[in-house]
């Protein structure tokens, strides 16, 4: 969600900020804008507006090469996304600008409090805090005025901040909004991740909440909200600049699709030595140690947690629950004596998961986090860490990372079963039906032709299949707009079978022997009412009207392979109907806000 890029250096300023923002419109966002130093002393010049960053790009050239400028992309929170309301925004007499990820929760008591009177431009909430910056700076240093505005704000702020004043120096302030500082020896970047460092800097210190960072020439200072300097961390970036381009694909959701397989070999050649797994034993310690698993996740991967607790429960036979996050937060229902908090999440930095996380963290219980990204702060602040080495997921639809999340998840509860199964074999098999579904990628494309032709689309199965088609009902609606719901197949006649009519799209997914013979009844019930059904199953239960036939997997891993032709299905949904599919609309793929 949203991004910032702020560089200084002795390299163009213009072309590292724009390459960084376009390597976060992947977050999704929905106005650019980036402020330049002129060349005189004090000139600063500033374009931004509602659109892309391509939009961006064409309206801010400057004949000229800055050295010091800050961008941003807006997923607006306070006001409509335009061009007054686009970051950069600047204080109440033009010395400072800033960029802001995040919200101000207090901004109109610090308004009514401190800027009584004054005159500001646009609907942010974030206007306050240049204003307030300006304001103290009148009686203490910049650096002071800073830690102070720091003090008063509530909620959350990624902060890259110029002084129109000082050519030679960059600010930066973090609390819960994810910030690095990236290092080079011709110059510093401050990003909202690593993906706007990625070729520039090898290297990147992460920033802790509250944290104040002063850049002055290629040095940087870190100090707390009081001014006391701070260790920090430098870490090596390793993403490979090649992993986070489109390549041959349209799309990177075709892309990620695709890679499916590999990212299943690429966790088998991580965790496996042999047919022997190789996974953290204080991971493993962890787990065992806790009387109850609680999952807590959003989206997709709160979807791949509830088949995280089928595995915990079915295979090594330990109570688990899934919470959402966003729910959880403030909701807690009662624990266990002894609970594991497990974070899933692509991103590692979902503003609703990390509220859980320090929420745990202060009543002592201990956590663990599955994610994508190694460099996340669920991934920093969490007692253990297991990475699920999908390679960077740029889509905002999630493909490979629920996939892969499942394969790791199915890992865990292996190492933890007496479960006699040769789990190397099974995620082998698992890849090659994957490549086998993606083969016949031209079919569905065609039965999505034929049978998608309505504004609205059921998912219908039993057990596990349930929880596969709620993500299979995510997938299709948040790309093709097609308002989709997942259902258990037996629920569907105690109320939902009433919108069931003609030609109402019905897709069904049978992995299990076990609910075969219930969830083709529940299909001819809908059937019956002039639904257009499709059936996704496997061979082992499959029959020969059914579309979709795939290869027979180990059961409780099923939702891996089944998954696939649904996201194939989304993907074509959206292309027919002309959508922007790696950035569909209102949604972000990082969601830093709660
Ligand atoms: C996935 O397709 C969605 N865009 C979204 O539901 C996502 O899974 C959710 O926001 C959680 O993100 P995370 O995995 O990065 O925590
Ligand atoms: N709350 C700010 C706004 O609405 C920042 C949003 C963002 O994080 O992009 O402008």
């Amino acid at each position: 969600m949203c991004g910032i890029v702020g560089y200084l250096g002795n390299e163009n300023a213009r072309e590292i900020i724009i390459k960084g923002l376009h390597r976060l419109e992947y977050r999704g966002y929905d106005s650019a804008g980036i402020a330049l130093s002129g060349e005189g002393d004090g000139t600063l010049h500033i374009f931004k507006d509602k659109g892309r960053v391509a939009h961006l790009e064409e309206i801010s050239g400057i004949d000229f090469v800055s050295h010091q400028g800050i961008g941003h992309t807006r997923w607006a929170t306070h006001g409509v996304p335009n061009q007054v309301n686009s970051h950069p925004h600047d204080s109440e007499d033009g010395r400072f600008f800033i960029v802001h990820n995040g919200v101000i929760e207090n901004y109109k008591e610090l308004k009514n409090q401190y800027l009584d009177g004054r005159n500001f431009k646009s609907d942010t909430d974030t206007e306050v805090i240049a204003y307030l910056i300006e304001k103290f700076s009148e009686k203490l240093t910049v650096e002071e005025a800073i830690r102070k505005t720091m003090s008063l704000l509530e909620g959350s702020y990624a902060l890259a901040i110029i002084d129109r004043t000082e050519k030679n120096k960059m600010y930066a302030a973090k609390n819960k909004s994810p910030l690095l500082i990236g290092l080079s020896d011709n110059g510093i970047i401050v990003g909202s991740d690593v993906m706007a460092l990625v070729g520039f800097s090898k290297e990147y210190i992460p920033l802790d909440d509250h944290s104040f960072v002063k850049i002055e020439g290629n040095t940087v200072a870190i100090y707390d909200i009081i001014g006391k300097e701070m260790q920090y961390e430098v870490k090596a970036i390793d993403v490979d600049y090649l992993n986070i381009e489109k390549g041959e694909y349209a799309h990177f959701m075709l892309k990620e699709i695709n890679e499916q397989p590999s990212v299943i070999r690429q966790i088998i050649g991580r965790y496996f030595d042999g047919e022997k797994v190789t996974l953290n034993g204080e991971v493993k310690k962890a787990i065992k140690e806790s009387n109850r698993l609680y999952i807590i996740a959003a989206g997709t991967s709160m979807n791949a947690g509830a088949i995280g607790r089928e595995l915990f429960e079915k295979m090594a036979g330990i109570p688990c629950e899934v919470h959402i996050a966003s729910e959880f937060a403030y909701n807690m229902p009662l624990l266990s004596k002894r609970p594991l908090f497990i974070f899933i999440s692509q991103s590692g930095e979902t503003a609703d998961s990390r509220a859980v996380l320090v929420n745990i963290k202060a009543k002592g219980y201990r956590s663990l986090t599955i994610t994508n990204v190694k460099t996340s702060t669920l991934a920093r602040e969490a007692d253990h860490f297991v990475e699920i080495h999908a390679g960077p997921e740029i889509a905002v639809a999630s493909t490979k990372a629920y996939t892969a999340q499942i394969a790791i998840l199915a890992i865990l509860a292996y190492t933890l079963s007496d479960q006699h199964i040769n789990l190397r074999k099974e995620l082998s098999k698992l890849a090659i039906s994957m490549e086998n579904v993606i083969d016949k990628k031209e079919y569905i494309e065609e039965l999505v032709r034929e049978k998608l032709t309505k504004r609205n689309c059921f998912y219908i199965g039993r057990g596990i299949d349930y929880y596969a088609c709620l993500e299979s009902s995510l997938k299709l609606k948040e790309i093709s707009y097609i308002q989709t719901e997942g259902f258990a197949a037996g629920e569907l006649k105690h109320g939902t079978i009433a919108l069931i009519e003609e030609g109402t799209p019905v897709i069904a997914i049978i992995s299990q022997r076990k609910i075969n013979h219930n969830t083709r009844s529940n299909l001819q019930e809908v059937k019956s009412r002039g639904a257009a059904t499709i059936v996704i199953s496997t061979k082992a239960v499959h029959e020969t009207t059914d579309q979709i036939v795939l290869d027979d997997v180990y059961e409780l891993f099923s939702p891996i392979l089944t998954v696939v032709p649904t996201q194939l299905i989304a993907y074509y949904a959206a292309l027919q109907r002309g959508y922007d599919i790696d950035k569909p609309r209102n949604l972000a793929k990082s969601v830093t806000v709660e």
